[in-house]
C-alpha cells in the first residue's frame, strides 16, 4: 500500500485511512474486529472529529475505550482529529479557547498524550488567524499536536490563515469521489459552454492549490454521491457509472469498491482516501485499490461515466445518468 509523509509526523501513514464517523454503535468486540481488519490490510491512519457521534467526542471515546491501545500500539498508528464544529448550534468556532479545549477533550477521549494531526473541520467565517496561530503554537510547544491541517477549506481561506499561522498546513480534507467530483471537474470547465460543472463551486482550484503548496488532499466519503444521495456503488440510480466501474473491476480483478477508490488516488493531488465502512469485509475489498493504477483512458472513462465533461463538445452519453 502507498504511504504519505506528513511534515512533523514521525512515521509515514498509509494512503488508505479509516474514518471513524460511523463507529458510534459498534460494541467493543465489533470495534476490535473493525480495527483488526484495517490493520491486517495495512491501514494505520484513523480519522476522527470531536463532533462525531451524538455528543462531543463520542466516537473518539468509543475508539479509546474499546481499543485501549498500549503505548507501542499507539505508536504504530497515525491519529488525526478535527476541531471547530460545534454541534449544539450548530456553529463554527476557531477561537483559541475552543481549539485548545477541543484538543484536550480529544486527547482524553482517545486515551493518548498526543495527536499526530489536528484539522480545522469547516471554515469559520469569524476566524481570527492570530488566535489560530497562538492555539497551534501552544499545542505544538506542549507536544500535544505534531502537525496541523484544514478540512473543506478554499485556497483563499488557507491564504487567510497563512497571514498569521506559521505551523505548516499539511492536509486539506475534502469531499471527493466519482459521485461528487466538482473539485476535479471544474478544472475542465474553462471554455465548456453551458456546462453545469462550470457553475459548481470547487473551492477555486483547490486541488491545484494543494499540489502547489505541498498540502496532502484527504478524500472523504469516497463512495457517496453528493451529501445526501447515498452510496453510488451498486446503486440502480447510477447504471452507467456502475457499468464502467464493474468493467474495470473485471479487467483488474478487484472488487468495484477498489476501482472507485483507485480513481481517487490516481489524481496527483489525492494523497489519501478515507474509507467510512464499519464492515471488515468491505474495508478489505476497498483496500485492494492499492493493487490498481488506472491508465489515463480508464480514469477519464470513469469521469465521463460519472457524467462529467473533460473537454468541449457534446456531453458524454452518460451525462446526468451516471
Ligand atoms: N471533513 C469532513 O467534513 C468529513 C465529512 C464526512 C466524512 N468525513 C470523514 O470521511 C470518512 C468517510 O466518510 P463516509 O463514511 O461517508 O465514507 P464512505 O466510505 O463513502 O461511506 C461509508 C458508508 O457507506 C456504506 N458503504 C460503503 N461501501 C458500501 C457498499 N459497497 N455498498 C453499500 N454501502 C456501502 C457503509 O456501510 P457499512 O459500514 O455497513 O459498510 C457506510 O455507512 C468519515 O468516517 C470521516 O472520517 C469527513
Amino acid at each position: 500500500m502507498g504511504a504519505v509523509s506528513f511534515p512533523g509526523v514521525q512515521r509515514p501513514s498509509s494512503a488508505i485511512g479509516l474514518g471513524c464517523m460511523r463507529i458510534r454503535e459498534l460494541d467493543d468486540d465489533a470495534m476490535r474486529g473493525w480495527y483488526a481488519a484495517a490493520r491486517d490490510v495495512g491501514i494505520d491512519f484513523f480519522d476522527h472529529a470531536a463532533v462525531y457521534g451524538s455528543r462531543p467526542h463520542e466516537c473518539e471515546t468509543r475508539f479509546g475505550d474499546a481499543l485501549h491501545l498500549t503505548a507501542s500500539q499507539r505508536e504504530e498508528i497515525t491519529l488525526q482529529t478535527k476541531c471547530g464544529t460545534v454541534a449544539e448550534g450548530p456553529y463554527l468556532d476557531f477561537s483559541y479557547d475552543h481549539i485548545v479545549s477541543s484538543v484536550e477533550g480529544s486527547l482524553r477521549a482517545l486515551r493518548t498524550d498526543y495527536l499526530d494531526i489536528l484539522l480545522l473541520h469547516r471554515p469559520d467565517a469569524l476566524v481570527e488567524p492570530d488566535e489560530v496561530a497562538r492555539a497551534f503554537d501552544d499545542l505544538a510547544a506542549a507536544g500535544k499536536v505534531l502537525a496541523f491541517g484544514v478540512s473543506n477549506h478554499t485556497p483563499r481561506q488557507m491564504d487567510l490563515l497563512a497571514t498569521a499561522v506559521d505551523q505548516p498546513i499539511v492536509a486539506n480534507q475534502l469531499q471527493l469521489s466519482l459521485g461528487h467530483a466538482p473539485a476535479v471537474a471544474q478544472g475542465f470547465a474553462m471554455n465548456i459552454e453551458g456546462s453545469e460543472q462550470a457553475l459548481v463551486a470547487d473551492g477555486g482550484g483547490v486541488l491545484d492549490y494543494c499540489r502547489t503548496k505541498g498540502i496532502a488532499v484527504q478524500a472523504w466519503a469516497p463512495f457517496q454521491a453528493g451529501r445526501s444521495r447515498g452510496v453510488f456503488l451498486g446503486s440502480s440510480d447510477f447504471p452507467v457509472l456502475n457499468a464502467a466501474i464493474d468493467e474495470l473491476a473485471h479487467i483488474h480483478e478487484v472488487p468495484p469498491a477498489a476501482i472507485a477508490a483507485a480513481w481517487i488516488l490516481r489524481h496527483p493531488a489525492a494523497a489519501q482516501v478515507l474509507l467510512g465502512s464499519t464492515n471488515p469485509a468491505r474495508i478489505a475489498e476497498a483496500a485492494r485499490c492499492a493493487e490498481v493504477t488506472l491508465a489515463r483512458p480508464e480514469w477519464y472513462g470513469l469521469l465521463h461515466a460519472a457524467g462529467y465533461r473533460a473537454r468541449p463538445g457534446p456531453p458524454p452519453s452518460s451525462a446526468r445518468s451516471r
